[in-house]
């Protein structure tokens, strides 16, 4: 049978520096625990601007399309700020998201033992933590009609986003986040501004449908997404997983990745429809973006992205035990004081590069076997 396939899109700015790590950990699978993947590269954003003009090619969409998973590093920089929106780099990311259908992105907050001193909040707010962020990720506000920015006829400008969700867009990323929380805590909130937009009275009865209909044994409740960013912040420990739409989604998640200590922390799966072959299309993306404030320094923390290597390893190649050897070599490199500059507090630790945090994660796998 054909090894499984991954396209890497590593991107701008800290992109391809973590994304060189995760490559070394492919390599380390392939050698050592007989796991071979069929890994092509290609470009995304500023970089793949830079040679076709567009954020993406055609081709490169059409490999996407092909292969078990996608591995994006990020997209983005200071460099292409002053390009067109239709070709900024974002626009290659939200369209490989679109055209995949990609409608789950599921971010998920562990604060491991070792930083849990080293969070901005008081340790007993964030140890132990463990929620997962549903976020809804192909439509809302970011891809609602009509958008733009038009002129007025007394010469004045109007900026015009939508906020657009169908039963079925909601029915099916509520489905997602029920499925998930059977096989955690069995809670899910599910927050929306229902007091103030009717796009989130629907969100709010669609997904009290779901729940009714079909999952009543998960406990569900319901939070505007004011006070649920509030929350996350006074007791997140309340939380399983938290069910939200693209754009609240968007900040709530690196608000949550703060609880974890640093946002070099956080990865994500974002996740489509099964395939034929009962897997979902998938492609898997740290919640952090280019750094251009840090990009080419070798200071960029490696692990949100080799734990969204860790996800695919769980959801698209059926490796759960080899995604938890993963996730126990970074607790353990974590917990022997190892730290990139962002993990780096008043306590101390050893402080290595972009390039060591990875041959450091290696050496934990070497030590798992
Ligand atoms: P950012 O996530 O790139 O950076 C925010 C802050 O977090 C910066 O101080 C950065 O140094 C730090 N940081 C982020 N990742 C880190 C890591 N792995 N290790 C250590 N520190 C890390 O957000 P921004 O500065 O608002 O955006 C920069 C560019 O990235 C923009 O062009 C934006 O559109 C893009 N972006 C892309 C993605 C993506 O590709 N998925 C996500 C967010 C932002
Ligand atoms: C993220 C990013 C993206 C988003 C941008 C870069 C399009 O912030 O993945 O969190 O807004 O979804
Ligand atoms: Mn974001």
């Amino acid at each position: 049978m054909a090894n499984p396939s991954i396209l890497i899109l590593a991107g701008d700015g800290i992109g391809p520096e973590v994304m060189a790590e995760v490559k070394k950990i492919i390599t380390w699978y392939g050698d050592k625990r007989d796991l071979a993947f069929d890994v092509s590269e290609d470009l995304v954003g500023g970089a793949a601007y830079d040679v076709h003009g567009v954020p993406l090619a055609d081709e490169t969409m059409a490999k996407a399309q092909e292969v078990d998973a996608v591995l994006l590093g990020a997209v983005g920089g200071p460099k292409y700020d002053v390009l067109d929106f239709s070709v900024k780099p974002e626009r290659g990311l939200l369209r490989l998201r679109k055209e995949m259908d990609l409608f789950a992105n599921l971010r998920p907050a562990q604060c491991f033992d070792a930083l849990a001193d080293f969070s901005s909040l008081k340790k007993d707010v964030v140890a132990g933590l463990d929620i997962m962020i549903v976020r809804e990720l192909t439509s809302g506000v970011y891809f609602g009609q009509p958008r733009g920015i038009t002129t007025l006829e007394d010469g004045s400008r109007v900026g015009i986003n939508t906020q657009h969700y169908t039963t079925e867009e909601i029915r099916r990323v509520a489905r997602s986040a029920f499925e998930l929380a059977k096989r955690r805590g069995n809670k899910v909130c599910s927050m929306e501004k229902a007091n103030v937009m009717e796009s989130g009275i629907l969100w709010r009865e669609e997904v009290q449908w779901v729940h009714d209909n079909e999952y009543p044994e998960v406990e569900l409740s319901h939070m505007f997404a004011d006070n649920g960013a509030m929350q996350l912040v006074r007791w997140p420990k309340q939380f399983d997983v938290i069910l939200t739409d693209n754009l609240f989604g968007d900040i709530l998640s690196d608000c949550a990745a703060m609880l974890t200590g640093s946002l070099g922390m956080l990865p994500s799966a974002s996740l489509g429809a099964p395939m034929e072959n009962g897997r979902p299309k998938a492609m898997y993306e740290p919640v952090h973006g280019s750094a251009p404030d840090i990009a080419g320094q070798g200071k960029a923390n490696p692990i949100a992205c080799i734990l969204s290597f860790a996800m695919a390893l769980r959801f698209s190649f059926d490796q759960g035990e080899e995604a938890t050897r993963l996730e126990k070599a970074i607790e353990k490199v974590l917990a022997d004081g190892v730290r990139t500059a962002d993990l780096m507090g008043p306590e101390g630790g050893t402080p290595v590069s972009t390039a060591q945090m990875g041959d450091k994660i290696i050496e934990a796998l070497e030590a798992s076997l």
